[in-house]
């Protein structure tokens, strides 16, 4: 291969001087229509970082001369519809909640707004179709076996204030015993009571045993969960007579239940979400079907 620039017959372009078996590379210039292409794409790329954030600095960007962001565009749309909806929203913290079913609009307004914050911050734990966790103490909120209450001031302050939690004064609160840890109960007397529980739940049992232990359950039992085991909203405690379970109603889990207790945690929404997204998810949970 020679390498040596030929000019070749007039009229021809010149040669880099590459020749491949006698083949010759036309030593031709870009096109123009190519290389102002070319020029007009760097002319932009400088106006555009100039105009618009581009340059990486220790701390952000260059925000560039137009001022432009995105995320101020988000906030400003954010802002758009909170200015649309103010009025209602203020409408629904001023209106007595229990009237809030009467108002089509307000109903409406609420429980659209109520599904959003629902999907947002509730399904974590009560599922995206707010059925609850079974077994790991993640209530179902749509059927209408409440631990606390079901009507819509009920759920309300059970939203606002939570369960159990250490970050509000007037959170919900109330704890079951640890009989079997605590040595309240001999292992006799809870498998005695578990029986028990299984009777009244009409689950299979050992009458012997259950027997006894409706003596245990009315001496150790029967304040929180009520004479007849239906529970108490006042203490939150469960109706341990029906089929619904938020820890499981089988005899290895009673047993469990009852030797270590629970303690189901859910925060207060007071610190996180403004009355009106409260009010709204509560409208919305109220209606989900089991509401009073
Ligand atoms: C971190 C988990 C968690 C999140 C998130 C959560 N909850 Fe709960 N929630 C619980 C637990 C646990 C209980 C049951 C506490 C108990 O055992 O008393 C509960 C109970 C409830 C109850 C009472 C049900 C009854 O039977 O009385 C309501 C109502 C409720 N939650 C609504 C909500 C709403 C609305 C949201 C979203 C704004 C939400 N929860 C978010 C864990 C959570
Ligand atoms: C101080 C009140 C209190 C007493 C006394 C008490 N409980 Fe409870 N119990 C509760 C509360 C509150 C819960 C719900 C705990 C939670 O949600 O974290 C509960 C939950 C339960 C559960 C779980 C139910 C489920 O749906 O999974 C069982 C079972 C139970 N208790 C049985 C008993 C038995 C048996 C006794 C007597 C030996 C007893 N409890 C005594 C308050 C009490």
């Amino acid at each position: 291969m020679s390498v040596k620039p030929t000019k070749h017959k007039p009229g021809e372009p010149p040669t880099t001087g590459h020749t491949w078996d006698g083949i010759e590379e036309y030593d031709n210039p870009m096109p123009r229509w190519w290389l102002w292409t070319f020029y007009a794409t760097i002319i932009w790329a400088v106006g555009y970082t100039l105009l618009y954030p581009a340059w990486p600095l220790v701390n952000g960007v260059t925000n560039g001369l137009l001022g432009h962001s995105t995320r101020a565009d988000v906030a400003n749309e954010i802002q758009a519809y909170a200015d649309a909806n103010a009025e209602i929203r203020q409408k629904l913290v001023e209106t007595d909640l229990t009237a809030v079913a009467a108002d089509p609009n307000l109903l409406q307004y609420a429980t659209n707004a109520g599904a959003a914050v629902f999907r947002t911050n509730c399904v974590q734990c009560h599922g995206s179709g707010a059925a609850g966790v079974q077994g790991k103490g993640y209530p179902n909120l749509l059927d209408d076996d409440w631990l606390w209450g079901g009507d819509i001031e009920s759920i309300h302050t059970t939203v606002t204030h939570g369960i159990r939690n250490t970050t509000d004064d007037e959170a919900r609160y109330s704890e079951m015993p640890r009989f079997g840890a605590d040595g309240l109960l001999d292992s006799t007397q809870l498998s005695q009571v578990v029986e028990y529980v299984l009777q009244i739940s009409g689950q299979d049992h050992d009458s012997a045993l259950s027997t006894e232990g409706a003596t245990v359950f009315a001496d150790n039992c029967a304040a929180c969960h009520g004479e007849d085991g239906t529970g108490s909203r006042d203490v939150g405690a469960p109706n341990l007579t029906d089929a619904i379970w938020l820890y499981g109603g089988d005899r290895a889990t009673l047993t469990d239940t009852v030797t270590y207790a629970r303690f189901g945690v859910m925060p207060n929404w007071n610190a996180r979400l403004t009355e009106a997204d409260i009010r709204s998810v509560a409208v919305y949970v109220h209606g989900l079907g089991g509401g009073e």
